[in-house]
């Protein structure tokens, strides 16, 4: 299990002021929408000269049309990240022309899909998908798997049935993680760091209830420490 945190903080300064109290950490370093359009490629720059092991994982959920997917995640490649995302919902046209496009780098960066939004509930869920989570985040990752994928984007709640349903290394990376049971905010389908290591979670994204912490960096340990008892 390796931890991501979620740079999600209001400002640049913010975000690396985190980034930099938790520098003597192996960790992956989320980047998401927010950090992305405001502070862009420099960005990411900027963290790994903060620690140049830090990986990253870009959070842009892509989802657009087969080529102009492929040709978005050949930029992200470009850009050294370590890790990025699709929503599966683009279809298996989108994700082959995708991965189909990344051949050609080495090392390419591992793609995920994105299943189920952790916060959504069934009631809303169904308002889009008209099928229950559990059954689309299945369906979703087979999808994923079956097209050459890394991983997915899911819930800890989804993450055993899925890698029964394709394989152990196939990748689980699952936010709405409350370490040790912290407040869910708008998340609604949340879990402990154990809960997520029983599931067999490869990567629990942890945002608010670090950055959130009176003492960040504190707790990056407390969770490393709990996580290497597993
Ligand atoms: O603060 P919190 O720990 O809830 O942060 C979770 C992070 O994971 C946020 O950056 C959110 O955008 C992201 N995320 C999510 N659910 C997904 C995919 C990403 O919560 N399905």
């Amino acid at each position: 299990m390796e931890v991501c945190v979620a740079l999600d903080l209001p400002s640049r300064e913010e975000n690396l002021v985190l980034a930099r109290s938790l520098k003597a950490y192996d960790i992956w370093i989320k980047i998401g929408f927010r950090a992305y359009i405001r502070d862009g490629k420099d960005f990411i720059q900027a963290i790994k000269e903060i620690n140049p092991h830090f990986k990253i994982f870009l959070d842009l959920k892509l989802y657009d049309i087969p080529n102009t997917m492929a040709d978005a995640s050949e930029e992200i490649a470009k850009l050294g990240v370590d890790m990025f995302n699709i929503h599966a919902s683009a279809g298996s046209v989108a994700m082959k022309t995708v991965m189909d496009r990344l051949s050609t780098y080495e090392p390419r960066p591992l793609v995920l899909a994105v299943t189920a939004l952790t916060s959504f509930d069934e009631e809303h869920f169904q308002e889009v998908y008209e099928k229950n989570i559990d059954t689309k985040a299945e369906q979703f990752a087979k999808m994923s798997y079956d097209n050459g994928l890394d991983g997915v984007v899911c819930s800890t709640f989804e993450s055993r049935a899925i890698k029964e349903a394709t394989s152990e290394t196939f990748l689980t990376l699952c936010p709405a993680i409350r370490p040790f049971g912290e407040a869910s905010g708008d998340q609604k389908r949340v879990a402990t760091l154990a809960l997520a290591h029983q599931e067999g979670v490869d990567y629990p994204v942890i945002g608010r209830p670090i950055y959130q912490d009176k003492n960040p960096q504190q707790k990056v340990e407390e969770i490393l420490k709990v996580i290497a008892t597993f």
